[in-house]
Order: C-alpha cells, then sequence, then structure tokens
C-alpha cells in the first residue's frame, strides 16, 4: 500500500469511529495535515448528524466549510466528545511531536477541549523514541533570537521555518538533534521559555487512541 492508502485507511477508520461514537448533533474537532484532510473528505456521508465541527487552522476551516459542515467557535462550545488530528511522531505511550504544518498551538487548545483525542497516523508515524522529526515551535516573532539561544543551550539545533507564518501570526522554530526521553517534562520546559506560544510536544495531553494504519489494516491502539 502507498502511504497515500495508508492515510485513506487511517482517516476512514475514524470517521467510522465518530460514526459510532459522536452522539447525533455532536461537535467533532478536526485537526490539520495531510491526514486530517483525508478524514475531513471521509466525513462526507456523515455531514447531516454532525452539529457541526471545530477547525485547529484556517486550512481545515475552508475544506470543512467546502463540504458544508458548519464550523463553530470553540468559544461557543463547552466540550467536544471527539478530536481527530494526525501526528508526525508517535511512541507507544501516546505521546506526540505535531506542528509540521504549522498548526500546533490551535491543535493543542482544541484538544485540550476534547473528552477523546483520536490520532490517525500511518505506520512510518511510530517511534520508539520522539525526536527524530524536527521538533516545531511557535515563537512571538521578536523572541526568535532569545529562544532560539535557550534551545541551542538545551541542546537542539534550532532553525526558524523560513517565509512561514502561522495563523496567529507569529514564526516556527523546528529543533533538531533532539533525543527526547521524558517528553512530558520536556513539553513543561519548553514552555517557562518566555516568547514560546507551544511547543509540538502533545505528551502531557497525548492521544488517547491510535487508528495506526499498516498493510495488514488499521490496528486500533488505546492509552492504558
Ligand atoms: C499540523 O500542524 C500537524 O500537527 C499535523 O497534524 C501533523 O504534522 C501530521 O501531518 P500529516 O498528516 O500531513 O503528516
Amino acid at each position: 500500500m502507498t502511504q497515500d492508502e495508508l492515510k485513506q485507511a487511517t482517516a476512514q477508520a475514524a470517521a467510522d469511529y465518530v460514526a459510532r461514537h459522536l452522539p447525533q448533533g455532536g461537535i467533532l474537532g478536526v485537526g490539520t495535515g495531510s491526514t486530517a484532510n483525508c478524514f475531513i473528505a471521509a466525513l462526507a456521508p456523515l455531514k447531516d448528524r454532525l452539529g457541526g465541527a471545530v477547525a485547529s487552522s484556517e486550512a481545515t476551516r475552508q475544506r470543512l466549510q467546502q463540504l458544508g459542515i458548519p464550523v463553530i467557535s470553540l468559544n461557543d462550545v463547552l466540550k467536544l466528545a471527539i478530536y481527530v488530528d494526525g501526528a508526525d511522531e508517535i511512541d507507544a505511550s501516546l505521546a506526540m511531536i505535531k506542528g509540521g504544518g504549522g498548526a500546533l498551538t490551535r491543535e493543542k487548545i482544541v484538544a485540550a477541549a476534547a473528552d477523546t483525542f483520536v490520532c490517525i497516523a500511518d505506520a512510518s508515524k511510530q517511534v520508539a523514541t520522539l525526536g527524530r522529526f524536527p521538533l516545531p515551535i511557535e515563537i512571538i516573532p521578536m523572541a526568535t533570537r532569545q529562544v532560539s539561544r535557550r534551545l541551542l543551550e538545551m541542546g537542539g539545533d534550532p532553525k526558524l521555518r523560513e517565509g512561514f507564518v502561522t495563523d496567529n501570526g507569529n514564526v516556527i522554530i523546528d529543533v533538531h538533534g533532539l533525543t527526547i526521553s521524558d517528553p512530558i517534562a520536556l513539553e513543561a520546559e519548553l514552555n517557562q521559555i518566555v516568547g514560546v506560544v507551544t511547543n509540538g510536544l502533545f505528551a502531557a495531553r497525548g492521544a488517547d487512541v491510535l487508528l495506526l494504519a499498516t498493510g495488514d489494516g488499521v490496528q486500533r491502539i488505546t492509552r492504558t
């Protein structure tokens, strides 16, 4: 199977999960990226039973609206039953690196409002230790140099994502060369650096369910 077919397989499994678990008229949180785009397409047959969706980026908002799914502000929703999103890497504890597409801050906000985070990923995203994928960090632009210096001191190799501005008007630094042995501790430490908006470690609030597409089918892995 190609990687694209694997993405479509996990996306379809997530749409089936939503059909089974989201109450009629429920509001769904929707992530960002190429796998999330497959998921949005797979939502088409379900659109009449959704009350609407909260989007984790402008790109996702546009795709949902093109499909005729009402997009609702998170401020108008108390809680989401389910959030579905992809990952750049995911480990056995279902901690993730996210933000390859630069939407990490809104993704983390929407994920925090959800009872269940369903991660959709193909087998290439599964790793023993997080960190081979450069860790994205969203920064207030004026703090870029200061934050980069601190990241160097921490043993990382920070690179500004050239020409990229987030939906929130900020910049992204991708940190190479980190071996992340304690994702929860590093997530908290990075959040303490002044000028950091969000880091791409989703560990304190990882996924609850992983729908992992492999050549042998989609495996469902639940956080223990
Ligand atoms: C977007 O900012 C990211 O967090 C994506 O969810 C993540 O990078 C996975 O993207 P793909 O499905 O395109 O690999």
